[in-house]
């Protein structure tokens, strides 16, 4: 939803500005632009489309400078052309304003300076923020009271930047829901939507709240309140490596996240898991017994792939606390007035931690009084700074649109929180125990597994990129991995697809299945198995074609499907980390066959900062 990036120091500031955005691309890539403040004024670089086009713009034109804002966008208001992307002036040029979120009340804004003489030149909400700050300064004002009196009259999500070219070095930034941080350098100060473009420079970055706003140059950054009260936040030091947000000789980001996910899975339970006492310890997350003995049932809100992670996890923690679980969409939950009260867990399941819909739910649950839990891949993220408890997920970035890692270490942080939960119920230790090996084991199966599979499903996906329509079917842990398998497909290579439960099939979609419907079944030993079988047969029967996701040596699933893809055996409940590892290196490689952009689909963005 966005990426928005601000520096002031010594370097020569389009390279930083454009190796930041290259950072943030995920976060939308309709148009890109950079303003950059030098000896001449503002001047101002914008391209419609992919950051490549901005780059080939500004070689033919390079710009000089050590202070600027660069920013990379994903539509709201106006359609994607060079007109409207950002950065976005005033009357006079010398305003300069980029921004991530939607200024709601901005028509009202917009008619009213119009009224007073303003010219506006897109359709883009933003605007009116620098037209907002020219009206102030107009009267006399200086830019800093100027942006904070135009704060105030703001209604809406905003993640904002914004410089006056007549007093260069001055940053003024301001967050309201979208994500800011703010590295700490020597001599030098960048802010950000994320702290990958930062990494470069610094590790000491300052997370801003909601309602704050900074005043940043070379030699210092100032956070206040939104009435205007010095704040004094000591930064965080951030361990993650700047190569680890790098592709590393993979063609795509998302090959090189589905291949990291052995290590994203065992740094999720390294450190929490002790098989020799049977105990799961995590650092952000305590319950005494007492108050577990108070939850009396559990909320799980989320959206798209995390959403499935979370169908997984009430299948897991359902049986660990025999307590009814309910999963539902933040966009939905934070509508349906959700029965909540002070015996109510919610648990929201994010990667990134700032998607809109997933935090109204988790604060429509906790103005009810729910405890609150969050899933989550980024540290210090909104949802993480808003609950009792967090559960990271440790997977490291993940720049590829679509969701691959960070999903397999939600199920693995699911798994932990439901042997967490039977040690706080004193279940049986050797259970617990054994349950702790198995995950133990998990990262070595998912290496085999690549190792194993990989040549294969790129054949397969050979011979099935042309159809136009899949099915996926599955059953108790395996239907959301059937959802997540249809989604993939469908997110990144354009081809429609839908999960279903395999048993739900006869109820309507086998009318859908004849010679030309590839059916992905995800048919391992549980203890459905055999209801899958026949479920399985229907599908035969009508000539629809089978590729079946099955466990190493079912020699029967060979001879009935029209292809297999073999993973290891493991416990029912780490299963779906296992199977949705073919149904993502099919979705890849069927993309990359069909020539989509696998890392950056059309339409989508990673983080979805708006409702
Ligand atoms: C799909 C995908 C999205 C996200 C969803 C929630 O591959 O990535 O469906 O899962 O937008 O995002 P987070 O987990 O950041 O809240």
């Amino acid at each position: 939803m966005c990426g928005i990036i601000g520096y002031v120091g010594t370097r020569d500031v389009v390279p930083v500005l454009i190796g930041g955005l290259r950072k943030l691309e995920y976060r939308g890539y309709d148009s890109a632009g950079v303003a950059v403040v030098n000896g001449n004024g503002v001047e101002v670089v914008r391209a419609e489309g992919k950051l490549a086009n901005l780059e080939a713009k500004l070689a033919d034109k390079p710009l000089h400078g050590t202070f600027g804002m660069g920013h990379t966008r994903w539509a709201t208001h106006g359609k994607p052309n060079e007109n409207n992307a950002h950065p976005h002036r005033d009357c006079t040029g010398t305003v300069v304003v980029i921004h991530n979120g939607i200024i709601e009340n901005f028509l009202p804004l917009k008619h009213q300076l119009q009224k007073t003489g303003h010219e506006f030149k897109t359709e883009t909400d933003t605007e009116v923020v620098a037209h907002l700050i020219e009206e102030k300064m107009k009267s006399g004002m200086k830019f800093e009271p100027a942006v904070k009196k135009t704060l105030k009259e703001l209604e809406g999500h905003y993640a904002l930047v914004m410089i006056n070219a007549n007093e260069p070095g001055t940053i003024i930034a301001a967050k309201q829901g979208p994500p800011l941080v703010v590295g700490l350098g020597e001599g030098e100060n960048i802010i950000a939507s994320d702290v990958a473009p930062l990494l470069a420079y610094t590790r000491n970055i300052i997370y801003l709240e909601d309602g704050e706003y900074i005043i940043a140059n070379d030699k210092k950054v100032d956070v206040f309140t939104a009435d205007d009260k010095p704040v004094h936040r000591e930064p965080k030091k951030i361990l993650w490596d700047a190569v680890m947000a790098e592709k590393e000789g993979y063609r795509h980001y998302m090959l090189k996240e589905i291949h990291e996910q052995s290590r994203a899975v065992r740094d999720t339970f390294n450190g929490r898991m002790f098989e020799e006492s049977a105990e799961i310890f995590f650092n952000d997350l305590q319950f005494t017994p007492k108050e577990w003995a108070k939850i009396r049932k559990i909320h799980i809100v989320a959206c798209g792939t995390s959403w499935h992670a979370g169908l997984v996890g009430k299948f897991l923690l359902e049986e660990a606390s025999r307590l009814p679980v309910e999963v539902d969409y933040g966009s939905e939950y934070r509508y349906r007035n959700p029965i909540v009260d002070d015996g109510t867990l919610l648990i929201g399941v994010t990667q990134s931690g700032e998607t809109a819909d997933t935090i109204a739910g988790m604060q429509e649950a906790k103005a009810k009084g729910a405890k609150l839990v969050t899933i989550c891949n980024v540290i210090g993220a909104a949802a993480t700074r808003m609950s009792e408890g967090v559960i990271y997920t440790n997977a490291g970035p993940e720049i590829g649109v679509a969701s691959t890692k960070a999903f397999t270490t939600q199920l693995t942080a699911f798994y932990l929180l439901s042997l967490y939960i039977k040690q706080l119920r004193g279940l049986d230790k050797d259970d617990i125990r054994y349950a702790m090996h198995e995950l133990s084991v998990i990262p070595h199966k998912i290496e085999t597994l690549l190792k194993k599979q990989e040549k294969h499903i790129e054949q397969l996906a050979h011979k099935y990129q042309r159809a136009q329509d899949f099915l996926f079917l599955g059953r108790g842990v395996h239907y959301p991995i059937a959802l997540e398998g249809a989604l993939k497909l469908k997110e990144i290579s354009y081809i429609h697809a839908e999960g279903y439960p395999a048993g739900e099939m006869k109820h309507g979609p086998i009318a859908l299945i004849d010679e030309n419907l590839p059916v992905v079944a995800i048919a391992t030993h549980t203890p459905v198995y055999d209801k899958v079988v026949s479920n399985l047969q229907e599908v035969k029967a009508r000539d629809g074609k089978l590729i079946v996701i099955c466990d190493e040596g079912d020699e029967e699933m060979k001879k009935f499907a029209d292809d297999v893809i073999e993973i290891p055996w493991t416990v029912e409940p780490l299963q779906p980390i296992l199977s949705v590892i073919p149904t993502q290196l099919l979705a890849y490689y069927i993309a990359l066959r069909r020539g989509a952009d696998v890392d950056q689909p059309r339409n989508l963005a990673k983080s979805v900062t708006v409702e």
